[in-house]
């Protein structure tokens, strides 16, 4: 599946940069391989816009904001957060009607600004932690990874793979045999995998497992938000809980925007924000490590031979399945990189 090339995956919503990361100054991201400028008006109001100005294509993100308008650098045409142009400096008085650049949802939450580029088919994820009280957010990662979103996905709910990609942090490579988890709910917009994974406590890592044992279990609930969203909780033994949100921000068909953040049922005191990050830095980049050198498009119908499969792919197998659904359901066929013929 080239990532880009299906339009129903345009209709959700992906967070693009963090809320602490937008300043004054427009934010230019690469989204669903389109170019677009995030900004925040002098009313605190979030604004997407096509990032090319209609006058010259000039990049709006290039420009600056005056009170609740984005002013293109090259000759200073100013928009408005819906994208219609307020303002042409040179033909004062001149209605400017017909010039506009498409304009898109935004939304703030869990920290960073999510955009949808259409009519959005799902809203965006709610996670319980946050409600259940007890929990605190660690922001993690905002990193661009060269494979498509839809590879680190699978990966996620992949129970294979932990004892060989991270033999060198929690994976037990003399125990290669996982068990197969299971999908405890399904549904249109996702699904659930649990499972347990026997662990090592990487050295280094005992604050934050809090545990000096050197073998632990992981019981997970792994919950996948179609097209590009996965919360991995993780229980330990000793009732710590270290939920993982990890979006793939698809940028284009071969690259990655990596949001992930955790939940967790500590305190600073038990294990800081430096130690959880460093443990999970070691773990997404094992993963990305591998990730990267995939093929960035990965065939949606299983039967097609291109890839061999075991039974611990069941989940990835899973989502082909759905993902070949919404596009049924959206008119859309699979589009596939065009290969020389044999
Ligand atoms: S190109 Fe933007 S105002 Fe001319
Ligand atoms: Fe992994």
């Amino acid at each position: 599946m080239l990532t880009t090339r299906q339009k129903v995956l345009r209709r959700f919503w992906y967070p693009v940069v963090r809320e602490s990361e937008l300043g004054a100054a427009p934010f230019p991201f690469r989204l669903m391989g389109e170019d677009i400028v995030v900004w925040r008006d002098a009313s605190g109001g979030l604004s997407a816009l096509a990032d090319r100005c209609c006058h010259r294509t000039a990049k709006l993100s290039r420009g600056w904001v005056d009170g609740n308008l984005i002013v293109c650098p090259y000759h200073g045409w100013a928009y408005d957060a819906a994208g219609a142009c307020q303002r042409i400096p040179q033909t004062p008085g001149v209605p400017t009607t017909r010039a506009q650049v498409p304009g898109y949802r935004a939304a703030a939450r869990y920290g960073y600004v999510w955009v949808c580029l259409g009519e959005p088919l799902a809203d965006i994820p709610v996670f319980e932690e946050p409600g259940e009280g007890g929990f605190r957010q660690v922001h993690q990662f905002y990193e661009n990874w060269q494979c498509a979103p839809f590879r680190l996905m699978e990966n996620s709910f992949d129970l294979a793979h932990a004892n060989f990609t991270h033999k060198d942090s929690f994976g037990r490579i003399d125990d290669p045999i996982p068990e197969l988890g299971h999908i405890t709910q399904q549904g249109g917009a996702g699904f659930v995998l649990e499972g347990r994974i026997p662990v090592k406590n990487p050295e280094g890592s005992e604050s934050v497992l809090h545990t000096d044992a050197k073998f632990t279990e992981r019981v997970i609930r792994s919950t996948w938000y179609l097209p590009f969203v996965r919360k991995s909780r993780i229980t330990y033994p000793n009732g710590l809980v270290h939920s993982i949100v990890t979006c793939a921000t698809p940028v284009d068909d071969a690259s990655t925007q990596v949001c992930q953040w955790a939940y967790r049922n500590d305190t600073e005191a038990d294990a800081s924000t430096e130690a959880i990050i460093a443990f999970d830095a070691k773990v997404v980049g094992e993963d990305k490590f591998v990730l990267e050198s995939t093929d960035c498009d990965a065939p949606l119908v299983a039967a097609s031979g291109e890839e061999r499969h075991m039974p611990t792919d069941g989940p990835g197998l899973l989502m082909r399945k759905m993902l070949l659904a919404l596009l049924a359901a959206h008119g859309e066929n699979e589009v596939r990189r065009v290969r020389a013929a044999a």
